[in-house]
């Protein structure tokens, strides 16, 4: 069971307004009680913070933001004292463009480091080709003093590094071991699909570019990187792996250990995307939700392993997606569904903080109430330059989509800020934080924080849950998702109403309900009924 924090909303132990590792420390107990077993620490290390910490100036260093490397080495040393492991985040695609990596290559066009990150000449007088970047705009930019222009996926100041060069990848892998040195346990691994690049994104040929993402050396620099590094020590590797496929995650997450346990997939993160992706939100069918997750479920089966997440510091909160934020009622109910549903699949469940408390999506009204540099670089290209979205459309669809909406600070309790800091929070924090928040929930047994709790104590007591194999239920119904386990003679199922009106259309009687035993349920016993499901029900049951 893993559990994501971003440092910088989690908890402030100083009154700067940002969160740090020592608040982190600080709420270890709350992890504990939780029951997880990984933390997976968004990046710590130095930087400018342009995409908080995803661009990193420097590897070995902590960001004087969130504390010190004793600070780091005290949360990771109480963290293990718990049970608790820790990954790192590790970002190599890209460096930030104040990395001394960087400033050296940029310096010249023949200093050592030149080759390191992705250089190429102007094209008639333009950037090389018509790559864009992922935060808008082309995934060129021209520099003064090596007269040519650098590759950014992302944001200007994130440049690529050139994977191609082994100065390189070799000053990645003894970075990884110096952490894993320090007694970190893993990493998850940044947009590590997108380090190989294709030859048409790279060519100064005004060509229109290729793909970003499974390059043709992507599988052999993770093996190296496998054979080199990660076989050595005893750890753990997630790697994100956006327009990954089955067939490409059976490879990356290959149950041989020849790359990385798992990747995250995002196919069931765009289901609700537009003609302009996010910045058009529409909605998710939930046969094209089911149909992606099932083919994740059994195409992986024995082969490779999954991930299973909803949520995490770049997706809008779950319940307020694919669930009903609209009343405390319907909140509840949906969190918990959404929850039962996802963790009774096969994979290791990730928890993105605050989603174990059924936390929503913030009012951000405008775009001074936003800190992100996608939503800042979109805004400028539809609907400034392109005109494509007029202002109201782009809030709406921040709104929906926006990552701001998972990086509201943490709500503890119902005190000033949420109790996430005595100061200025750098990003506001939920008003709704006055009825969500940890301490109310934390020994309620009603709670969504207590029926994750639950979730977690039912996959470490039914192999079921981690070995069972999978077979959708009412494949084409759009309202409920319904599937089951088996293992050993034992049947897991679930069924879950993604509506808030009763269901009892599909014939529940041929699936024998009366001769399981109830494991889970978001309603009283007494409420629950052989024929139907109530608004937002889950249930799941054991046969053996
Ligand atoms: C990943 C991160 C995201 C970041 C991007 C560039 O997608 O999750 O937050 O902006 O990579 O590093």
């Amino acid at each position: 069971m893993v559990y994501q924090i971003y440092p910088r909303s989690f908890q402030d132990s100083t009154g700067s307004g940002e969160g740090d590792l020592g608040g982190i420390t600080s709420r270890l107990d709350y992890l504990w009680r939780l029951g997880i077993d990984v933390i997976w620490l968004s990046p710590v290390y130095a930087s400018p913070m342009i995409d908080n910490g995803y661009d990193i100036s420097n590897y070995e260093e902590i960001n004087p933001l969130f504390g010190t490397m004793d600070d780091f080495l005290e949360l990771l040393e109480s963290a293990h004292r718990k049970g608790i492991k820790i990954l790192m985040d590790l970002v190599v695609n890209h460096t930030s463009d104040k990395h001394p990596w960087f400033i050296e290559s940029r310096s010249s066009r023949d200093n050592p480091k030149s080759d390191w990150y992705i250089w190429k000449d102007a094209y008639n007088g333009g950037p090389p080709n018509a790559m864009g970047s992922v935060f808008s705009g082309s995934a060129w930019q021209y520099d003064e003093a090596r007269g040519q222009y650098y590759l950014h996926f992302f944001a200007i100041q994130q440049p690529d590094l050139n994977w191609d060069n082994p100065e390189v990848r070799h000053a990645v892998y003894s970075m990884m071991k110096r952490w894993f040195d320090r007694g970190v346990d893993g990493f998850r691994m940044d947009v590590i699909n997108m380090i190989s690049k294709f030859p048409g994104a790279v060519t100064a040929d005004g060509g229109n570019g290729a793909p970003m993402c499974n390059g043709p050396m992507a599988h052999e620099y993770i093996r190296e990187m496998n054979r080199e590094v990660l076989s050595h020590y005893d750890i753990m590797t997630v790697g994100e792996t956006p327009g990954v496929t089955t067939e490409e995650a059976r490879k990356y997450a290959a149950s041989d250990g020849s790359e990385l346990n798992m990747v995250f997939q995002f196919e069931h993160m765009d289901l609700d995307n537009g003609g302009l992706g996010k910045w058009t939100p529409g909605r998710c069918r939930l046969t094209d939700l089911k149909t992606v997750l099932g083919k994740w479920q059994t195409e992986l089966y024995g082969a490779a392993w999954n991930s299973l997440y909803w949520n995490n510091h770049d997706q809008s909160r779950v319940v307020s997606r694919f669930g009903d934020d609209s009343n405390e009622n319907a909140r509840v109910r949906s969190a918990k569904m959404l929850a039962a549903c996802l963790h009774l699949m096969q994979g290791t469940p990730y928890i993105y903080q605050g989603e174990e408390l059924g936390m929503t999506n913030a009012p951000l009204m405008s775009l001074s109430d936003c800190r992100d540099v996608e939503i800042f670089n979109a805004w400028r290209e539809l609907v400034e330059e392109k005109k494509l979205l007029s202002p109201e459309q782009f809030m709406d669809a921040v709104r929906k989509r926006g990552r701001d909406n998972a990086r509201t600070p943490m709500q503890w309790d119902s005190s000033v800020n949420g109790g996430f800091s005595s100061g200025t929070p750098w990003i506001g924090v939920n008003p709704n934080f006055t009825t969500i928040n940890a301490a109310s929930q934390a020994d309620d047994p009603g709670s969504v924080f207590a029926f994750y709790q639950k979730l977690i104590r039912l996959r470490k007591t039914y192999p079921v849950i981690v070995h069972g194999d999978y077979e959708p239920l009412f494949e084409s119904d759009e309202r409920v998702f319904a599937y089951r386990r088996r293992y050993e003679g034992v049947a897991l199922l679930v069924m879950c109403n993604f509506s808030g009106t009763p269901v009892s259309d599909p014939d529940f009687s041929g699936l024998n309900l009366s001769t399981g035993r109830l494991l889970l349920t978001n309603y009283s016993e007494r409420e629950i009924t052989d024929t139907k499901l109530l608004p937002w029900e889950t249930r799941a049951l054991l046969f053996q």
